[in-house]
Protein backbone atom coordinates (compact mmCIF):
# COMPACT_ATOMS: atom_id res chain seq x y z
CA UNK A 1 0.00 0.00 0.00
CA UNK A 2 1.43 3.41 -0.97
CA UNK A 3 -0.88 6.72 0.03
CA UNK A 4 1.15 10.01 -1.24
CA UNK A 5 0.63 13.54 0.03
CA UNK A 6 2.78 16.08 -0.32
CA UNK A 7 6.29 15.11 0.26
CA UNK A 8 5.57 12.40 2.88
CA UNK A 9 3.74 8.87 2.18
CA UNK A 10 1.77 6.35 3.70
CA UNK A 11 3.33 3.05 3.11
CA UNK A 12 4.31 -0.31 4.35
CA UNK A 13 7.19 -1.18 7.25
CA UNK A 14 10.09 -2.47 6.28
CA UNK A 15 13.15 -3.55 8.23
CA UNK A 16 14.80 -0.01 7.08
CA UNK A 17 12.67 1.48 9.94
CA UNK A 18 14.06 -0.28 12.84
CA UNK A 19 15.97 3.02 13.91
CA UNK A 20 14.28 5.03 13.35
CA UNK A 21 10.92 3.48 14.96
CA UNK A 22 12.79 3.64 17.90
CA UNK A 23 14.52 6.73 17.53
CA UNK A 24 10.92 8.89 17.63
CA UNK A 25 8.43 6.40 19.17
CA UNK A 26 11.02 6.20 22.57
CA UNK A 27 9.27 9.40 23.63
CA UNK A 28 6.93 10.09 26.47
CA UNK A 29 5.52 12.70 25.02
CA UNK A 30 4.53 10.26 22.16
CA UNK A 31 3.16 7.29 23.97
CA UNK A 32 1.67 9.27 27.24
CA UNK A 33 -1.38 8.92 25.24
CA UNK A 34 -1.15 5.51 23.35
CA UNK A 35 -1.88 2.01 24.63
CA UNK A 36 0.57 0.77 27.26
CA UNK A 37 1.25 -1.72 23.83
CA UNK A 38 2.91 1.23 22.39
CA UNK A 39 5.38 1.03 25.68
CA UNK A 40 8.04 3.33 27.17
CA UNK A 41 10.64 3.30 27.45
CA UNK A 42 10.59 1.54 23.51
CA UNK A 43 13.52 -0.61 22.92
CA UNK A 44 15.29 -1.34 19.70
CA UNK A 45 14.19 -4.51 20.19
CA UNK A 46 9.89 -3.12 20.27
CA UNK A 47 11.02 -1.63 17.01
CA UNK A 48 12.90 -4.90 15.71
CA UNK A 49 9.50 -7.41 17.23
CA UNK A 50 7.01 -4.56 15.56
CA UNK A 51 7.99 -4.75 12.28
CA UNK A 52 8.51 -8.88 12.46
CA UNK A 53 5.25 -8.90 13.82
CA UNK A 54 3.16 -6.60 10.86
CA UNK A 55 5.04 -8.64 8.50
CA UNK A 56 3.46 -11.56 9.52
CA UNK A 57 0.19 -10.43 9.65
CA UNK A 58 -0.73 -6.87 8.90
CA UNK A 59 -4.88 -6.95 9.87
CA UNK A 60 -4.25 -4.28 12.03
CA UNK A 61 -3.57 -2.19 9.15
CA UNK A 62 -0.52 -0.93 10.45
CA UNK A 63 1.59 1.27 8.13
CA UNK A 64 4.24 4.28 8.41
CA UNK A 65 4.23 7.17 7.67
CA UNK A 66 7.72 8.57 6.19
CA UNK A 67 9.04 11.60 4.74
CA UNK A 68 11.93 11.24 1.81
CA UNK A 69 14.14 10.26 4.39
CA UNK A 70 13.30 7.77 6.74
CA UNK A 71 9.90 6.53 8.86
CA UNK A 72 8.21 9.70 10.64
CA UNK A 73 5.12 7.75 12.54
CA UNK A 74 2.50 5.67 12.21
CA UNK A 75 -1.33 5.02 11.30
CA UNK A 76 -3.38 2.30 11.57
CA UNK A 77 -6.66 0.66 11.91
CA UNK A 78 -7.96 -1.99 14.10
CA UNK A 79 -11.08 -3.97 12.28
CA UNK A 80 -14.25 -4.69 14.46
CA UNK A 81 -15.99 -8.11 14.09
CA UNK A 82 -20.18 -8.94 14.45
CA UNK A 83 -21.96 -6.32 14.55
CA UNK A 84 -19.54 -3.53 14.37
CA UNK A 85 -18.02 -5.28 10.80
CA UNK A 86 -18.39 -2.21 9.14
CA UNK A 87 -16.37 0.22 11.63
CA UNK A 88 -12.87 0.46 12.47
CA UNK A 89 -10.75 2.26 15.64
CA UNK A 90 -7.59 4.18 14.16
CA UNK A 91 -4.53 5.42 16.06
CA UNK A 92 -1.90 7.28 14.93
CA UNK A 93 1.07 8.77 15.98
CA UNK A 94 4.19 11.36 15.06
CA UNK A 95 7.47 11.73 15.82
CA UNK A 96 7.95 14.81 17.84
CA UNK A 97 10.34 16.62 15.81
CA UNK A 98 7.28 16.77 13.05
CA UNK A 99 4.51 17.82 15.27
CA UNK A 100 2.06 21.23 14.30
CA UNK A 101 3.48 21.26 10.34
CA UNK A 102 -0.28 19.77 9.82
CA UNK A 103 0.74 16.52 8.90
CA UNK A 104 -1.25 14.30 10.46
CA UNK A 105 -4.40 16.30 9.74
CA UNK A 106 -3.38 15.46 5.55
CA UNK A 107 -2.16 11.99 7.13
CA UNK A 108 -5.73 11.43 8.29
CA UNK A 109 -7.46 12.52 5.84
CA UNK A 110 -5.66 10.94 3.06
CA UNK A 111 -6.13 7.57 5.09
CA UNK A 112 -10.04 7.43 5.97
CA UNK A 113 -10.20 8.10 2.46
CA UNK A 114 -8.75 5.25 1.69
CA UNK A 115 -10.26 2.75 4.74
CA UNK A 116 -13.94 3.52 3.50
CA UNK A 117 -12.79 3.34 -0.65
CA UNK A 118 -10.83 -0.04 -0.08
CA UNK A 119 -12.31 -1.65 2.85
CA UNK A 120 -16.50 -0.61 2.67
CA UNK A 121 -16.47 0.80 6.52
CA UNK A 122 -19.08 2.81 6.98
CA UNK A 123 -17.97 4.15 10.13
CA UNK A 124 -14.77 5.05 11.65
CA UNK A 125 -14.37 6.00 15.23
CA UNK A 126 -11.02 7.36 17.36
CA UNK A 127 -10.41 6.85 21.35
CA UNK A 128 -8.86 10.03 22.78
CA UNK A 129 -7.09 9.95 26.08
CA UNK A 130 -8.09 13.13 28.47
CA UNK A 131 -5.40 15.90 27.90
CA UNK A 132 -4.54 15.04 23.74
CA UNK A 133 -5.82 18.12 22.41
CA UNK A 134 -3.98 18.40 19.34
CA UNK A 135 -5.55 14.65 18.59
CA UNK A 136 -9.23 15.90 19.13
CA UNK A 137 -7.62 19.22 16.63
CA UNK A 138 -6.65 16.37 14.02
CA UNK A 139 -9.87 14.28 14.16
CA UNK A 140 -12.22 17.96 13.77
CA UNK A 141 -10.40 18.80 11.18
CA UNK A 142 -10.99 15.15 9.18
CA UNK A 143 -14.82 15.45 10.27
CA UNK A 144 -15.00 13.22 13.40
CA UNK A 145 -17.28 14.41 16.09
CA UNK A 146 -17.43 14.14 19.54
CA UNK A 147 -19.77 11.13 20.28
CA UNK A 148 -19.02 10.56 24.14
CA UNK A 149 -17.47 10.14 26.85
CA UNK A 150 -16.53 7.49 28.46
CA UNK A 151 -15.76 8.37 32.30
CA UNK A 152 -12.01 7.87 33.85
CA UNK A 153 -12.19 4.67 31.72
CA UNK A 154 -8.52 4.71 31.20
CA UNK A 155 -5.45 4.12 33.30
CA UNK A 156 -2.39 5.05 31.97
CA UNK A 157 0.75 6.38 33.96
CA UNK A 158 -1.00 5.69 37.46
CA UNK A 159 -3.49 8.37 36.54
CA UNK A 160 -7.29 7.60 35.63
CA UNK A 161 -8.08 9.32 32.47
CA UNK A 162 -11.53 10.21 30.96
CA UNK A 163 -11.97 8.61 27.11
CA UNK A 164 -13.47 11.01 24.46
CA UNK A 165 -14.86 8.46 21.71
CA UNK A 166 -14.97 10.68 18.02
CA UNK A 167 -16.60 8.91 15.54
CA UNK A 168 -17.04 9.79 11.06
CA UNK A 169 -19.53 8.31 8.95
CA UNK A 170 -18.44 7.73 5.20
CA UNK A 171 -21.73 10.14 4.50
CA UNK A 172 -20.17 12.50 6.16
CA UNK A 173 -16.52 12.32 5.05
CA UNK A 174 -15.58 14.89 2.50
CA UNK A 175 -11.93 14.73 1.35
C1 LIG B 1 -1.63 13.91 17.84
C2 LIG B 1 -0.49 14.09 16.84
C3 LIG B 1 -0.44 12.89 15.94
C4 LIG B 1 -0.76 15.36 16.03
O1 LIG B 1 0.08 15.40 14.87
P1 LIG B 1 0.42 16.79 14.12
O2 LIG B 1 0.97 16.48 12.78
O3 LIG B 1 1.22 17.64 15.03
O4 LIG B 1 -1.05 17.40 13.96
P2 LIG B 1 -1.45 18.65 13.03
O5 LIG B 1 -0.27 19.55 12.89
O6 LIG B 1 -2.10 18.14 11.80
O7 LIG B 1 -2.60 19.34 13.88
C5 LIG B 1 -2.41 19.62 15.26
C6 LIG B 1 -3.46 20.63 15.68
O8 LIG B 1 -3.51 20.62 17.13
C7 LIG B 1 -3.21 21.89 17.62
N1 LIG B 1 -2.53 21.69 18.88
C8 LIG B 1 -1.31 21.13 19.08
N2 LIG B 1 -1.06 21.11 20.39
C9 LIG B 1 -2.13 21.63 21.03
C10 LIG B 1 -2.47 21.88 22.39
N3 LIG B 1 -1.64 21.57 23.38
N4 LIG B 1 -3.67 22.44 22.67
C11 LIG B 1 -4.54 22.75 21.68
N5 LIG B 1 -4.28 22.53 20.36
C12 LIG B 1 -3.09 21.99 20.06
C13 LIG B 1 -2.38 22.55 16.55
O9 LIG B 1 -2.41 23.94 16.66
C14 LIG B 1 -3.08 22.05 15.30
O10 LIG B 1 -4.28 22.77 15.14
P3 LIG B 1 -4.72 23.39 13.70
O11 LIG B 1 -5.10 22.24 12.84
O12 LIG B 1 -5.87 24.28 14.03
O13 LIG B 1 -3.52 24.12 13.18
C15 LIG B 1 0.88 14.24 17.57
O14 LIG B 1 0.77 15.29 18.47
C16 LIG B 1 1.27 12.96 18.30
O15 LIG B 1 1.85 12.07 17.73
N6 LIG B 1 0.96 12.89 19.60
C17 LIG B 1 1.31 11.71 20.42
C18 LIG B 1 0.55 10.46 20.01
C19 LIG B 1 -0.95 10.66 19.95
O16 LIG B 1 -1.51 11.42 20.73
N7 LIG B 1 -1.63 9.98 19.03
C20 LIG B 1 -3.07 10.06 18.87
C21 LIG B 1 -3.79 9.11 19.76
S1 LIG B 1 -5.58 9.23 19.55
Amino acid sequence: MNLSFENYIIRNFNDDDVDSLFKYANNINVSQYLRDSFPYPYSKQNALEWIYFIGQNNTNLAFAIADEHELIGGIGAMPNNDVHRLNAEIGFWLGEPFWNKGIMTKAVKVFCNYLFNSYNYNKLCANVFEGNEASKKVLLNTGFILEGTLRKNIFKNNKFLDQYIYGLLKEDFKR
